[in-house]
């Protein structure tokens, strides 16, 4: 059997003919295919306005720029990808670890003890992890309650949906961001996206996409204005078209990781050392499936897990190693703010491989493998 990852793309013939076409075309960035891209990711989240770019973290980058201002104090999760709060970094604002819950998510309860306590706090950075979506009801509160600006990391949930409530449709929030990493549900290679509901949030990402440049009709025909500092943060109509190719396939996508889930939850039920992070949930749109083991019941520790499976072709993964207990972190001050169940949790997760073009087989062959290096 080939080496089982904890991620991977699935790229068909019908991705490999948009991807040709669109390099037949005349177009091979800021064309049709971008725009065609944007609307029909916007539809499918059902929100108004989309954005694409080269990647999530431009995406994060350009949404931090226009959403916050130098000095803004901006709560987060510690349980994210380094992106999340490198953003709130990157426009000179000042991230606040915030712990998070037993599913992983940021403990929004705890946000708003520490809005209560400190009311200049200006916004909130939430990540929907693993595909799991933080409870919109609470966003809604926050939002009205204290005025706050919120940004929806949906790297790790297109398609989920909390009550009815698509990710990325920006309900409660002003922004949310996508990833099309190839780990993610569906890729561009490399691409990213805004989501917002506010027309001039989506005017000026598109102005910070390309350099700060503006054209208007009264400009005579070779004329653009610089009027900030932006970035070449653009896409490719060849990313766009396999994304189009990709997006049709997003459900089935999903449906299949769900039903993987359920089987990993099924397998490891009756074992005494091992659980879901969250029992099956339907809302989840499943980017990773994670579980909690008590290494401290078990002969291995987490680094032999690895090796012994990696030894067996199985790849596994951590997600995530605090971002507040990083050295540039610590070096700024970070590390020392009470995330016990952080702390907690990562010293038992990992995430088992989770694809849909994994096979039957394949899940198997994993489960089996887990089941035979803990001793179960
Ligand atoms: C939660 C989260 N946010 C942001 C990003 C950044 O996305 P990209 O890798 O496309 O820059 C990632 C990527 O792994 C992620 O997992």
């Amino acid at each position: 059997m080939d080496f089982i990852p904890y991620g991977k793309q699935w790229i068909g013939e019908d991705d490999l003919r948009a991807v040709a076409q669109t390099l037949e075309s005349d177009y091979l960035t800021t064309g049709p295919k971008v725009t065609e891209f944007e609307r029909a990711v916007a539809d499918y989240c059902g929100v108004k306005y989309a954005v694409a770019v080269c990647n999530g973290t431009a995406a994060l980058h350009i949404a931090s720029l226009a959403l916050l201002k130098p000095g803004d104090r901006v709560l987060t999760t510690p349980n994210s990808f380094l992106a999340t709060s490198n953003a709130i970094l990157y426009a000179g604002a000042k991230p606040i670890f915030v712990d998070i819950q037993e599913n992983g998510n940021i403990d929004l309860d705890l946000c708003e003890k520490m809005l209560e306590s400190a009311p200049s706090i200006k916004a909130l950075y939430a990540v929907h992890f693993s595909g799991n979506p933080v409870e919109q009801e609470k966003l809604a509160k926050l939002k009205e309650r204290y005025g706050i600006t919120i940004l929806e990391d949906c790297a790790h949930s297109i398609g989920a949906e909390y009550n009815g409530i698509k990710a990325g449709s920006c309900t409660h929030s002003d922004a949310s961001i996508f990833s099309f990493h190839p780990v993610k549900h569906m890729t561009t290679g490399e691409g990213g996206m805004v989501t917002t509901n506010d027309e001039a949030l989506c005017e000026r990402l598109k102005i910070l996409r390309n350099h700060g440049m503006v054209k208007t009709p009264g400009m005579k025909p070779w004329e653009y204005e610089m009027r900030e500092l932006g970035f070449n943060y653009r896409i490719t109509d060849i990313q766009c078209a396999l994304g189009l190719s990709q997006l049709k396939k997003l459900d089935d996508f999903i449906s299949r990781r769900r039903q993987l889930a359920g089987r990993y939850d099924e397998a490891l039920q009756n074992h005494p050392h091992i659980r879901p992070l969250y029992p099956y949930d339907g809302r989840s749109s499943y980017h990773l499936y994670v579980v909690r083991i008590d290494f401290e019941r078990l002969a291995i520790d987490k680094v032999e897990l690895f090796e012994q499976m990696r030894a067996k072709g199985v790849g596994l993964q951590v997600h995530y190693i605090p971002i507040n207990k990083q050295p540039y972190y610590k070096q700024l001050g970070y590390g020392n703010e009470p995330t016990p169940r952080m702390e907690s949790y990562y010293e038992e997760v990992l995430s088992l491989p989770l694809y849909p073009k994994m096979s039957d087989k394949e899940q198997e062959y994993v489960i089996q493998s887990l089941l035979e290096v803990l001793g179960g």
